[in-house]
């Protein structure tokens, strides 16, 4: 099975197969020796006018002075594929598509800990090969003016997650508990995290020569995907691990956003538990509101997954879920919270019972529309982040919520469409390049 199809050639800026290739081959010999001459050249070659850092104004997104509505997508696995040669190109496809549908910000691992293509090995030991991969990510996000949401370990088994930072303390001969909660609270594994934290930080792109934490690419760390700490419901130890971790992020790197990662369920003691999918979320030791409201955490994140939180079959209901699920966050966003709430995940299962490809049309649209809404009334609905696009060729990346964006044409028109409005809205112009022409059809 071809990786791309015909159509989603490469075309790149920078290596355009059908431009000038040879003068380019000239120019980069040339800027390689200007390099090696003068040094720090190669910064002035990747600065690309106005490639600023996304900032916040109240419940609002900025770039560029103006705001900025986010419309997105997750691809877990972009370092993972960029370690080895065979699979590199998967990443810049993935991105090349993202950027013709008029797509801005992508989330994706930043964390393999004692996996298969391990970027932290053990701790505090990484892996430079892996290390490279993830410099070409963000460098090949910038390329396509794609910025990254880094997320920095995982709360599940995936990628090693925190049950690995637990072993490895144990391993140690250190650990004061084997349950993987302890990942919270055993103050050696919270020096463990914060090494790996400020290794990524301060990790000096091999591409760019840009440290991450000066890389506006870089839209924002997230502290932990789906973080969980269900030996503590009352959410005490789950709120003084955000507290001190976010404020460690900020200590080192004061120039990028700061989320939690949280599915955004409410906990117990909130007076809107009731919104939760069922009872069983409240107990899970996290709480939306309080663990979004820290000073050191610039915007909420919320996760939406019906398929998995709700019993009925009925899709309809399913939708009805997903619109009270977001307005309720985006309310806490503007009356509670007074921060951005981006919705990080969302999807839909093909497993199913009657899955039609598309109800995915579907859920996109009505996700869409809420943003849109939100974002005319300049509401703190900020974006939203389809979970989860692949590319031909790599099935065993895919999960039943996979897409691969270029298959269906009525799911990237939706698509498509929302990044064309967003970017009409506060008058993002001229729209750059693809979208120019795709918006101006519509
Ligand atoms: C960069 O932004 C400034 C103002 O923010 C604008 O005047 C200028 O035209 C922009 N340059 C490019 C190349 O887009
Ligand atoms: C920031 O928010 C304030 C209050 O909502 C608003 O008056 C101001 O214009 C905003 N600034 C920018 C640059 O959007
Ligand atoms: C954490 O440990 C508990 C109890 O051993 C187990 O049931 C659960 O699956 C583990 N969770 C993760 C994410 O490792």
């Amino acid at each position: 099975m071809p990786i791309i199809p015909e159509s989603y050639n490469f075309t790149g800026k920078m290596f355009a197969p059908n431009g000038p290739f040879y003068p380019i081959l000239g120019l980069a010999s040339l800027v390689a020796f200007i390099y090696m001459s003068f040094g720090d050249l190669r910064f002035i070659l990747f600065e690309e006018p106005n490639f600023s850092f996304v900032s916040k104004n109240g419940t609002q997104f900025l770039l560029d002075g103006r705001p900025f509505y986010i419309n997105g997508w997750n691809s877990y696995w972009l370092m993972d594929n960029a370690v080895d040669e065979f699979s590199r190109r998967r990443v810049s496809a993935v991105l090349q598509a993202g950027s013709k549908m008029g797509l801005t910000v992508c989330r994706t691992w930043a964390f393999n800990d004692g996996s298969y293509h391990a970027l932290q090995i053990s701790p505090g030991q990484f892996n430079e090969r892996v290390f490279k991969a993830l410099d070409h990510v963000i460098a090949e996000a910038r390329k396509y003016e794609i910025r990254l949401i880094l997320s920095l370990i995982n709360n599940l088994h995936a990628y090693g997650g925190k049950t690995q930072y637990v072993k490895w303390a144990w391993q140690d001969g250190i650990g004061i508990s084997s349950s993987n909660d302890s990942f919270f609270f055993d103050p050696s594994i919270r020096t463990y995290f914060k090494n790996y934290v400020k290794a990524v930080l301060t990790r000096r792109n091999t591409i760019s020569g840009i440290e991450y934490r000066d890389d506006p690419t870089i839209f924002a760390w997230e502290l932990m995907n789906e973080p969980r700490c269900m030996s503590d419901p009352s959410g005490e130890t789950l709120q003084d691990w955000i507290k001190e971790m976010s404020a460690f992020v900020k200590s080192i790197d004061k120039k990028h956003l700061v989320t939690v990662g949280l599915e955004g369920f409410y906990g117990p003691k909130s007076s809107k538990s009731t919104l939760n999918p069922s009872a069983w979320e409240a107990t899970l030791g996290t709480d939306f509101i309080r663990d979004s409201q820290l000073s050191t955490i610039d915007f909420a994140s919320v996760h939406i997954y019906p398929d998995h939180w709700l019993s009925t079959d009925k899709v309809e209901e399913k939708l009805g879920f997903v619109k009270k699920w977001m307005l309720s966050h985006i309310e806490d966003g503007d009356k509670q919270l007074m921060k951005p709430v981006m919705f990080t995940e969302y999807g839909l299962s093909n497993q199913n019972k009657g899955f039609e490809p598309s109800d995915r049309d579907k859920l996109i649209e009505i996700v869409n529309d809420i943003i849109y809404e939100s974002a005319k009334r300049s509401q703190s609905g900020a974006g939203s982040l389809l979970w989860q696009f692949f590319v031909g060729g790599m099935e065993e990346y895919n999960d039943d919520f996979g897409i691969v964006p270029w298959e269906r044409r009525s799911t990237s028109d939706v698509i498509t469409k929302q990044s064309c409005r967003l970017a009409l809205l506060y008058g993002r112009s001229p729209l750059r390049g693809n979208l120019k022409e795709l918006c101006s059809h519509r």
